[in-house]
């Protein structure tokens, strides 16, 4: 029984709201077969956020977040805020949230469900039973890295200037996040930067060594981030943990999740240091964006969403059996054959965003029986 778990809900631009709807059916399902009970609350984030409020996160919002037990967010963002001020675009709304709840670590796993290895843009045999997770660090480098900006020279031409920047501590905590993973996964890490043209890369392989002789039994290897790219589409199998930073997570976990078929299949956590309680802040989004050209149609995949929130169940909750429930009906509503336009396979069943949350909710129903 999981009542008074505070879980907020920012559902946000484009798809955002659509998928969001399909993780409250689960929700209501939750409350009702399994006695799982949230106490909820919702609030606005990024473009509607500006819309209605001026700014893409207000500190009520973000004072909302960090009090909740666990956060899930659609997607933010829309070319509706292009011309925005930076600093209160959509995107800056997130950035706000990981950086002030202090969300370091970012799981980024892909993984390639049996129903779903013909949809891959690689061969099947590549991306067969492939897991493996990217774990970004997700609030420092040229993210948030100062100084930067734009200025006019002398000459008038203008000057961009953006900051990668790390301390050994920041590569420590994430390292050790990734070590402590691979210790329940495979025991293989792949420690990814650019040490051959950057100081970071060459702090991060350091702190990297030094961190992996605590951990003897995990098999360590360092490799470079371009590299890294082209290992992914090459022989994808080869990785179990990929520990990178902010911006080299960002560009690998997209190609990562086209391996697994779609950027509608894969979900996120982003995760806290823990308290002496044990409490962590997290918050848990699907890693596809708001994709506003088909905002509003129904046609969504809600499945990295409702991944999402059985993710938030396993590490926030610690409620494994219904993380499970919900990998199993995800499974059993692929091999029925049902799939939204972004997985959609010759002799499949076309369907809606909807569809695809009821059709779980009905496979729930099968295996809670
Ligand atoms: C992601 C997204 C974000 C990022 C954008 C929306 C700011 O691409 O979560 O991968 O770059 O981190
Ligand atoms: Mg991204």
């Amino acid at each position: 029984m999981l009542s008074n778990k505070r879980l907020l809900l920012l559902p946000g631009d484009g798809i955002g709201p659509e998928v969001m709807n399909e993780v409250r059916r689960v929700i209501d399902w939750m409350d009702q077969r399994r006695h799982v009970t949230f106490d909820l609350d919702e609030d606005l984030v990024g473009g509607i956020a500006i819309d209605n409020k001026g700014t893409s996160l207000t500190d009520e919002t973000l004072a909302k977040a960090m009090n909740a037990d666990a956060v899930l967010l659609g997607a933010v963002g829309g070319p509706k805020w292009d011309g925005v001020a930076r600093d209160i675009r959509p995107e800056a709304g997130l950035l706000k949230l990981r950086k002030e709840m202090d969300l370091f670590a970012n799981l980024r796993p892909a993984t390639v469900l049996p129903a779903l290895a013909e949809a891959s843009s690689l061969k099947e045999h590549l991306v067969s039973g492939l897991d493996i997770l990217i774990l970004r660090e997700l609030t420092s480098g040229v993210y948030f890295g100062t100084p930067r900006g734009l200025t006019e020279n002398a000459d008038g031409t203008i000057e961009a200037l953006d900051s990668q920047r790390y301390t050994s501590e920041e590569i420590e905590r994430i390292m050790r996040v990734g070590f402590e993973l691979a210790g329940k996964r495979n025991k293989k890490i792949h420690s990814v930067e650019k040490a051959n043209v950057m100081e970071t890369g060459v702090l991060w392989r350091r702190v990297a060594t030094e961190v992996g002789k605590d951990f003897p039994d995990i098999d360590l290897e360092h490799m470079y981030a371009d590299n890294c790219a082209m290992q992914l589409v090459r022989e994808p199998k080869q990785f179990d943990v990929i520990v990178t930073d902010n911006l080299f997570g960002d560009i690998l976990s997209d190609c990562a999740a086209m391996l697994t078929g779609s950027l509608g299949m894969l979900p996120s956590a982003s995760l806290g240091a823990a308290d002496e309680s044990g409490r962590r802040m997290a918050l848990y989004e699907p890693v596809h964006g708001s994709a506003p050209d088909i905002a509003g149609e129904n046609k969504a995949n809600p499945l990295a969403t409702l991944q999402s929130f059985a993710m938030m169940l396993r590490y926030s909750f610690d409620d494994v059996e219904n993380a499970d429930l919900i990998h199993q009906a995800t499974i059993n509503l692929l091999n029925r054959g049902l799939r939204t336009p972004d997985i959609m396979q010759n002799g499949k069943e076309l369907v809606s965003c909807s569809h695809i949350g009821k059709a779980l909710c009905e496979e729930l129903d099968k295996l809670a029986a």
